[in-house]
């Protein structure tokens, strides 16, 4: 993570900032550890929707640290949500926490596994910190500054042209037929479409980071949560990426559906061509 120069000493929400990338890296540490062990596993909303003790073991170490530090905030978090708690975006300073994003990556000892941060304020996103825990790669991005991979600084692709574009998606936790159907047409229409490849890694916000590094150019999915894509918006973002609704329009974090790319013709034209699954928002639950 570079020193910010923009906004300097004066940044409000720097000592936020430094104490996620202090809880991610700690996080991170103890999923690596832990990856090769024996696992609890249970399911949430579907059969493919995992959550072992290792989710709910960092989620608590992350909230609990965050509250005494700072007390008056507030948070959304994935565990927490799934146990009852409302998914509310309001003004205040809120965390958006996902505390191991690729649980199914993690229950199968896949090492593709995130800790994934985010802090809005007044309902705009402020920071991400994402941290890939078994390459130990710390992506960052600072609203106004810039996002980083350790200390090197993040650009999108600038690729325009769909047939020169390489794709990333996820499957999202629903499996019945219907739903199966148009996940494969979609994937379908865009190899149609001449697409290089499309790739599907178990991990929403690493595949968002692996964008934001210029490694892929562009992400589609419905049936990811605010805490899969909080941290990794910011830092699409500030390495020059767009991050839209499926519709075209703005994105609505809590609306469980995204297209991000390094350009925007990229995401208008899978925005064009991809069609909808339906899933419920994230604050309606
Ligand atoms: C999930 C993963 C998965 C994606 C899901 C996410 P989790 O997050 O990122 O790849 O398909 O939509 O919710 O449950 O591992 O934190």
């Amino acid at each position: 993570m570079k020193p910010s120069k923009a906004v300097g000493a004066a940044d409000p929400w720097k000592e936020c900032l430094e104490a996620a990338v202090e809880l991610a890296r700690k996080a991170g540490k103890i999923i690596k550890n832990a990856l090769t062990e024996e696992k609890k596993v249970s399911t949430k909303t579907s059969a493919a929707d995992l959550v072992t003790e290792m989710d709910h073991f960092v989620e608590n170490l992350i909230v609990s640290t965050l509250k005494e530090k700072f007390p008056s905030h507030k948070f959304i978090a994935e565990e927490a949500t799934a146990a009852g708690s409302k998914c509310i975006l309001s003004d205040s300073p809120t965390w958006i926490i996902d505390p191991v994003d690729g649980t199914c990556n993690f229950v199968h000892r896949f090492p593709t596994v995130a800790v994934s941060i985010g802090f809005a304020v007044n309902k705009e996103l402020e920071f991400g910190v994402v941290y890939h825990c078994t390459e130990e790669r710390l992506y960052t991005g600072r609203r106004g500054q810039g996002a980083y991979c350790n200390d090197k600084r993040l650009q999108v692709s600038k690729v325009t042209d769909i047939s020169k574009a390489l794709i990333l998606t996820e499957i999202g936790p629903k499996r019945d037929p219907d739903t199966l159907k148009v996940f494969l047409s979609n994937i379908e229409r865009l190899l149609g479409a001449q697409a290089h490849g499309v790739r599907v890694i178990g991990s929403a916000t690493l595949a968002l980071c692996h964008l934001a590094s210029g490694a892929a150019d562009a992400y589609y999915q419905f049936g990811l949560h605010c805490w899969d894509l909080a941290a990794a918006t910011v830092i699409i973002r500030e390495a020059g990426g767009v991050v839209i609704d499926t519709s075209g329009g703005p994105l609505d974090l809590m609306s469980c559906r995204v297209i991000a790319a390094g350009t925007q013709e990229i995401a208008t034209f899978i925005a064009q061509e991809i069609q909808t699954i339906h899933y419920s928002r994230d604050d309606e639950n």
